[in-house]
């Protein structure tokens, strides 16, 4: 009875490391997935969840229970203030709808579904017209998350190659001539896989344009507090996307900046609009998100979203919570900054971009597009055993002080040919 059933080749990211588990080479390199590692290319536990687990553990008058449909209600309520912030309009107006949701993906996943049932404007549309358009590039699940829940994902001009750097004119244009209210997807921070992101005057005429267009904001938020090391500079395009009163939703995770990637702990929130949704639009659009949820998972897990939530609430582990992040960030930034020394004046490689390797500096959060065209990338692979995906995206925090200058050497003689 399946033997139609077509063959679908092994996940990208997934297998790089799986390959990289079963390679025996002393000095292989895992640059493929976007997880943090320590200076040592261990798995990192932030010492505030450590905290946090202890305090569950010790906590008798925790049980199994479900939890509601909605998720944690400590965990609901303190995500959205992460995100928007404390003084946020949309949430003290009560237009914010949180569900708790299976990581980012589960978040994109309700997003996206929610949309192509409600959204006003696709109202009896086919799925081919029911379009999110998508940064080229994107997170590759982007596409695969879309299609399954009935829309088509379309790429929009974001990265720039010649320049290693945003096209910024082709992304404008691109807005600004897309049918009013198209939805589209963007990256809150720390583009994934490009590392390229506008900067706050870019990001406001982007915003100028979703107004005068209509269009509707698809925030993914992968990586708050991961672009800069401060939770709010990271947030300041979702925030300044609701104060220009853009109609959005955003999607959290909180598997980098927690490093709780297997806990699967996320949230979706839809923000209502001022004109749009009538009276009790965040009541019906919430209770359409609860709906999902029974459907799909019924209700979320628990041990996630206890740990977030505890560190969301109280002062003393949310600031030890920021310094915990702050030291990924900023292990990050000196890895890009020895990566870039090595290339620019040790090995003196020669240039893929325009400006040399700046971009290894200039480009935020855990990723980089080294510029490393396809082939190079295969033979970082083939004869380094340097894991990372074809694209030429390298997670940095892959990197640390025992494996970077080999790195380093390997990218100058892939260069060099
Ligand atoms: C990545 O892009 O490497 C991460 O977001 C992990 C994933 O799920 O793909």
């Amino acid at each position: 009875v399946f033997a139609t059933t077509p063959l679908n080749p092994p996940d990208a990211i997934f297998k790089l490391t799986a390959d990289y588990k079963a390679d025996t080479f002393d000095k292989k390199v895992n640059l493929g997935v976007g997880a943090y590692r320590d200076n040592a290319g261990k798995p990192f536990v932030l010492p505030v969840v450590r905290k946090a687990k202890i305090l569950i553990a010790n906590d008798e008058t925790l049980d199994h229970e479900y939890l509601p449909i909605a998720g944690l209600p400590a965990f609901t309520s303190a995500t959205g203030k992460l995100i928007f912030g404390e003084d946020s309009p949309a949430l003290k107006e009560g237009r914010v709808s949180t569900i708790q949701t299976i990581s980012g993906t589960g978040a994109n996943h309700y997003g996206a579904a929610f949309l192509e049932r409600f959204y006003g404007p696709w109202a009896g549309k086919t799925k081919e017209e029911k379009v999110i358009y998508v940064s080229n590039p994107t997170w590759a699940n982007h596409k695969s998350i879309f299609n399954s829940v009935g829309c088509t994902p379309v790429d929009y001009p974001y990265y720039d190659p010649k320049t290693i750097g945003l096209n910024l004119t082709a992304f404008l244009d691109f807005l600004r001539s897309a049918p009013a209210q198209s939805v589209f997807l963007l990256h809150a921070c720390a583009h994934n896989p490009t590392g390229v992101d506008p900067t706050r005057e870019q990001w406001k005429e982007i915003a100028d344009i979703f107004t005068a267009k209509g269009h509707y904001a698809f925030f993914d938020c992968a990586y708050q507090g991961f672009a800069s090391g401060d939770l709010d500079n990271d947030a300041w395009a979702v925030r300044h996307f609701v104060e220009k009163k853009v109609p959005l939703l955003v999607c959290q995770s909180y598997a980098k900046n927690a490093g709780l990637y297997g806990e699967r702990i996320g949230a979706l929130n839809v923000v209502a609009s001022h004109s749009g949704d009538v009276e009790g639009g965040a009541q019906r659009i919430n209770s359409q998100l609860l709906l999902m949820q029974r459907s799909e998972i019924s209700n979320p897990p628990t041990f996630g979203a206890r740990i977030v939530s505890l560190i969301l609430n109280d002062p003393k582990l949310f600031a030890e919570w920021k310094q915990d992040i702050s030291s990924m960030a900023e292990r990050i930034i000196l890895m890009r900054k020895k990566l870039f020394d090595l290339l620019e004046n040790k090995y003196k490689t020669p240039a893929v971009g325009p400006n040399g390797w700046s971009h290894i500096t200039s480009q935020i959060g855990m990723f980089s597009f080294t510029g490393l065209n396809p082939q190079q990338c295969k033979d970082l692979l083939e004869k380094g055993h340097i894991y990372l995906t074809a694209n030429g995206r390298i997670s940095m925090a892959g990197l640390n002080e025992s494996n970077i200058e080999y790195f380093a050497e390997c990218v100058d003689k892939v260069v060099r040919g």
